[in-house]
């Protein structure tokens, strides 16, 4: 049973978030926890496993080349870095917590309603809010099968069981998630594009989606790299979520505008999902610095631009190169994306894994997501890229590490 009904939108427990009990009572039905109990919530914690960041440090001082976790090789606009600066004068006061200039420049630039936008540390802790707010024990959430990992995290962190909908030639297949729907679920998660596959579901999928899942079903687009995406038949959502009642997109400014390290996402929610989240996140979720850099970042169309001139230059070159040395490139219409080795031992993604590293290039390890022959990596600099190129080539070809 999670907090909050879709359907009443109506707070259904008061046992978590804003409106827990007073003073700590216990209600009368209710026995007092025993020390056990404790010991038992931490083993059954024990049982996630946790998210593994990408790596970022190699041995030796090594300067790494790190195209592990989808960051910008552009860095985040100059004019998000002096917003960021100017806050300094200011940090002993808490942050706006309603984060009001932020949603409204991003309601300004997207055409939306500022008050059904919340903003968080990330959108991994919106992601996380969702799951806190409408599962709970005895509920399914679906996402797919190579779908980003926090999903599976967030579920079981809420007692609700993880189901997974197989995908087909890694991208994400709508009728296998229909299939898995029954009267338990309660939230879909669909990264569009995935990570780590790099594919997207087209708009008249995910239309379809939306209207064959049953109405008390929470649908979460995840478009955290939506801006890169450069395809007819995509959208990120806003429609979407501004036309039904029951459906959620979330955005990062930690990609295209290069604010991993602030920890910054948005959601756009119907009015009773925002509601929601609002009463059971923190007060001041998003610092002030994030606050700033955020408004400066999202007005800077001009560096958003370049980002993705950037990418659309690159991410072919990356791909075509990489295809040409003989491994599988799976079609990619993000910052990243995921190559394919062999199987024999010395040729394998294991190997290309530590050969890259000793060559200063740290990409990401993808067996977490059920893809053990597989690297993924980000698009990064010109010179990055054709580092990445030629360690591969050298890799393939015998070199020794
Ligand atoms: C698909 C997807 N969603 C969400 C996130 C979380 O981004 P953040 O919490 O930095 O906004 C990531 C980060 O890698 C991602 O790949």
């Amino acid at each position: 049973m999670s907090i909050f009904s879709l359907i009443s939108g109506e707070p259904l427990s008061i046992s978590r978030g804003l409106r827990a009990e007073p003073s700590g009572a216990l209600a009368k039905n209710q026995t007092r926890p025993q020390k056990d109990d404790v010991a038992r919530t931490a083993a059954e914690h024990t049982q996630i496993d946790p998210y593994v960041p990408g790596e970022s440090r190699l041995p030796a001082g090594l300067k790494p080349i790190k195209l592990s976790s989808n960051e910008t090789p552009l860095g985040p606009s100059p004019k998000a870095v002096d917003a960021f600066k100017e806050t300094a004068g200011e940090i002993e006061r808490y942050p706006d917590g309603g984060a009001t200039r932020l949603r409204a420049a991003i309601a300004a630039r997207y055409g939306l309603n500022a008050a059904r936008i919340v903003c968080g540390a990330g959108s991994d802790e919106l992601l996380g809010l969702l799951a806190h707010a409408y599962l709970g024990p005895g509920d399914e959430a679906i996402f797919t099968e190579h779908g980003f990992l926090l999903y599976r995290i967030i579920v079981l962190a809420n007692g609700a069981r993880p189901v997974v909908a197989p995908e087909t030639d890694l991208r994400t297949d709508i009728a296998q998630i229909l299939a898995r729907v029954t009267e338990r679920t309660k939230v879909v998660f669909l990264a569009n594009p995935n990570n780590p596959t790099g594919t997207y579901a087209p708009i008249d999928e995910v239309r379809a989606l939306r209207e064959k899942l049953p109405a008390h079903v929470l649908l979460v687009l995840d478009a955290a790299y939506a801006e890169y995406v450069r395809r007819n038949d995509y959208e990120a959502g806003i429609e979407l979520v501004a036309t039904t009642p029951n459906t959620v997109m979330t955005r990062t400014f930690s990609k295209i505008h290069g604010l991993a390290g602030l920890r910054l996402g948005w959601a756009y929610c119907p009015e009773g999902v925002a509601d929601a989240l609002n009463r059971i996140r923190g007060p001041f979720n998003v610092s002030t610095p994030a606050l700033a850099a955020g408004v400066a970042a999202i007005e800077d169309k001009v560096h958003e631009q370049a980002s993705v001139a950037h990418n659309e230059r690159w991410l072919p070159w990356l791909t075509t190169e990489i295809e040409k040395l003989g491994l599988k490139v799976t079609p990619s219409v993000a910052n990243f994306l995921l190559m394919h080795f062999p199987k024999e031992p010395a040729r394998n993604a294991h190997a290309a894994d530590a050969f890259l590293k000793s060559r200063a290039i740290i990409v990401r390890r993808v067996d977490a997501y059920g893809l053990p022959g597989a690297l993924r990596a980000t698009i990064g600099s010109e010179s990055d890229n054709r580092a990445v190129v030629a360690a591969l080539s050298a890799f393939l070809n015998g070199a020794a590490a």
